[in-house]
């Protein structure tokens, strides 16, 4: 019988063991996670075997070797963009996932205007929340696959871009979001760090502005949750030797009145104008005075604030939306006329059962509400209809009347258009206290240590 001699090669790494040792608690090798991504990448191992490998991650959780092993393989299955030819500060910023989350699109246009460049790479709808890329387009002709010199080609004629991941840039998250999105796998604190870090990454960013959210709409709904994952990602971006800020910011509700892609960016729009609900205009100017700190422009970030207020009253926001949105081949006219963005066929209303104050909004079901519409994905295959979606009239603490609208439903499928309305009335509660707590906007901010 012949034995095994010297330092014979390792065995190579087969998918069904890394699935087998995840399910069974064990740590992962670095090399063990690089194959899983690198092998699903290039197609040769297939989605069930993925599927069961994120299912035993969201059940067992990653070490922090782990996770940055993910981060690690996920950034190199595409290139890392050297954006050193710009000499201004590149930053971005990028959201956990919300119902109504629609800042990235004012974000952009906005602090490229105060001279920063946003090289700016999203992901789609994921689960009930909405997506960037899905948002934009709407806009008639705007092209979020650019290839990475028109990326970079839009960045130096503007100072902002915003596409998709390429099969340039993190290839691994492109493929694996879509996975997670249809096979309950994205709640992972892991999982959703090695996404959004890889995309952020391979950017060539020296500054990243994280909105973490929390609440009913949110991925995390615990505030511990997102405290965890906020400080994950800080620490992640710190370890890359970028300049890091995580801000926890409340999804009990959706943020703005308008949750639906086209709907979504008219309102933009309105922010863009100066005007626009409360929320998402406060939000946005946070946000934004962050990235002007972090990026060198304002001393603090209160300057940051009315540097960006200033861009807004100016219209030099708006004028930047409007070039990008030329770049990439979207009908500028959008911009002076919404009303050219997809508009829904039907819309019915949500009316109120009784008389009192919104107590509560149950978000994630008004973001699936959205979905059910046809405003997101229930299978990796589906289109999504671009001009389906919700306006909310009402808020947690406002108060409303019997037979007063709650909603409107905006839908081009009478079956699904009954079916969300029903949804939005069951998420809404409505309670004849007069001492309803709207929770605060912004619940912590955690700070890497380069950004102080
Ligand atoms: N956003 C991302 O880019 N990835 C996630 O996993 C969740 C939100």
């Amino acid at each position: 019988m012949s034995q095994s001699q010297g330092s014979a090669a390792a065995a190579p790494v087969r998918a069904v063991d890394v699935i087998r040792k995840k399910r069974d608690g064990q740590e992962l090798s670095r090399a063990e996670i690089e194959y899983l991504v690198r092998a699903y990448t290039s197609g040769e191992i297939p989605d069930y075997q993925v599927s069961a490998w994120l299912m035993a991650v969201i059940l067992r959780g990653l070490t922090r070797a782990e996770t940055s092993a993910l981060t690690d393989a996920m950034l190199h299955s595409g290139d890392v963009l050297d954006l050193s030819e710009f000499l201004a500060k590149k930053i971005d910023k990028h959201s956990t996932g919300g119902v109504g989350d629609k800042t990235s699109l004012v974000l952009a246009p906005l602090v490229a205007a105060g001279g920063l460049v946003v090289p700016m790479i999203s992901g789609r709808g994921l689960g009930h929340t909405g997506g960037t890329l899905d948002k934009l387009e709407s806009i008639p002709g705007f092209n979020v696959n650019l290839s990475v010199p028109q990326f970079r080609k839009v960045l130096d004629a503007c100072g902002c871009a915003m596409i998709g991941q390429t099969s340039e840039i993190a290839p691994a998250d492109r493929k694996l979001y879509a996975l997670r999105d249809v096979t309950g796998t994205v709640e992972s604190p892991y999982l959703i760090c090695a996404s959004i870090m890889s995309k952020k990454l391979a950017e060539g960013v020296d500054a990243l502005v994280l909105d973490v959210k929390t609440g009913s709409g949110a991925f995390m709904k615990k505030e511990e949750d997102a405290v965890f994952l906020a400080e994950l990602m800080v620490e992640t971006g710190e370890a890359m030797g970028k300049a890091m800020v995580a801000l926890i910011t409340n999804m009990d509700e959706p943020l703005g009145m308008y949750v639906g892609n086209s709907l979504e960016v008219a309102e933009v729009l309105d922010v863009l104008r100066g005007k626009g609900p409360e929320d998402l205009r406060e939000l946005c100017l946070e946000l934004a005075g962050w990235m002007f700190h972090l990026g060198g422009a304002a001393e603090t970030v209160a300057q940051g604030r009315s540097l960006s207020q200033q861009l807004i009253t100016s219209g030099k926001a708006l004028e930047k939306f409007k070039q990008m949105v030329a770049l990439q081949s979207g009908d500028p006219h959008v911009i002076d006329n919404p009303d050219l963005l997809p508009h829904a066929k039907h819309a019915l209303e949500v009316t109120s059962q009784n008389s009192g104050r919104v107590a509560a909004i149950d978000c994630e079901a008004v973001g699936t509400a959205c979905v059910v519409l046809g405003g997101g994905r229930e299978t990796k295959e589906d289109a999504v209809d671009p001009a389906v979606g919700i306006v909310l009239h009402r808020k947690v603490g406002d108060s409303v009347k019997a037979g007063e609208s709650l909603a409107t439903v905006h839908y081009n499928s009478e079956t699904r258009g009954l079916q969300a309305k029903q949804m939005l009335l069951r998420s809404y509660q409505i309670s004849d206290t007069q001492n309803v707590v709207k929770k605060k906007l912004v619940h912590r901010v955690i700070q890497g240590s380069r950004g102080k």
